[in-house]
């Protein structure tokens, strides 16, 4: 009843979702990347779109399809992904970072595959941007979600990235955790605030956990701009 009720409650409004992982290039044949299916963006961008969002959905390579009607930019690096994030920000209304962003990038990248036969390889390593801070530093009064994996603290941790990155709110959830993270169709996140409120919600369909943290969203960005 609810979904009825709240049916077409963004029309008007524009959503920028990263979804995916980031591939990070060694060489031209060899990356550092993560497991990330894609699967919790893509089902943001799904029902944003079912709700009358014009959709942006920057993803990181994935096998799924995108929703009809979602506006794709397929990237590989963190770097690409910032720069199609900072493109679309200006319109934005509301920002869901479900990307698994690698964290480090090769200081310097090869343009030649090396044989492994050279021996023990030293790669450096520098850390990427974050794209999710970049956002909220110019947050203004669009609303900003994101997402934490965390094996420990979580709470504490989730609320102290939500608060570094200028975010309304993050969803927590653990790798460890059935029916959470990684790959699966259902996802059991707890809402954690920058203050450090947190609040579990039951393990839902990753579509479900989409259209609650889109309601969270949509309250939010009222709240703002009235
Ligand atoms: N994020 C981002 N850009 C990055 C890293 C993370 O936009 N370079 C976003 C993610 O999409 C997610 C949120 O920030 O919404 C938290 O990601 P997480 O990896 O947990 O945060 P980090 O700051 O990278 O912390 P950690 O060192 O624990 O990985
Ligand atoms: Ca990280």
């Amino acid at each position: 009843v609810q979904r009825l009720l709240s049916l077409k409650d963004l029309a008007g409004r524009h959503v920028l979702v990263t979804a995916g992982p980031t591939r990070e290039y060694l060489d031209p044949v060899r990356f550092i990347s993560n497991p990330s299916s894609g699967k919790m963006g893509f089902a943001v961008a799904e029902r944003a779109l079912a709700r009358g969002a014009r959709v942006t959905l920057v993803s990181g390579p994935s096998h799924l399809e995108a929703p009809p009607g979602a506006e794709l930019v397929r990237v590989e690096s963190a770097l690409e992904m910032q720069a199609a994030c900072e493109a679309a920000w200006d319109s934005v209304d509301i920002g869901v970072l479900t990307a698994a962003v690698a964290d480090y990038r090769a200081a310097q990248r090869s343009g030649e595959k090396q044989a492994k036969a050279a021996g023990p390889l030293s790669v450096e390593l520098v850390p990427n941007p974050d794209i999710a801070a970049g956002l909220g530093a110019r947050k203004g009064a669009r609303v900003l979600v994101g997402f934490a994996m965390e094996t420990h603290a979580g709470v504490e941790r989730a609320a102290g990235k939500a608060s570094r990155k200028n975010l309304d709110f993050i969803l927590l959830n653990y790798p460890t955790r059935e029916g959470s993270g990684f790959g699966g169709d259902d996802n059991e996140v707890t809402l954690v605030t920058p203050s450090g409120e947190a609040q579990a919600w039951p393990r839902l369909s990753k579509l479900e956990v989409a259209d609650r943290l889109l309601d969270q969203a949509v309250a939010g960005l009222r709240a703002k701009q009235q």
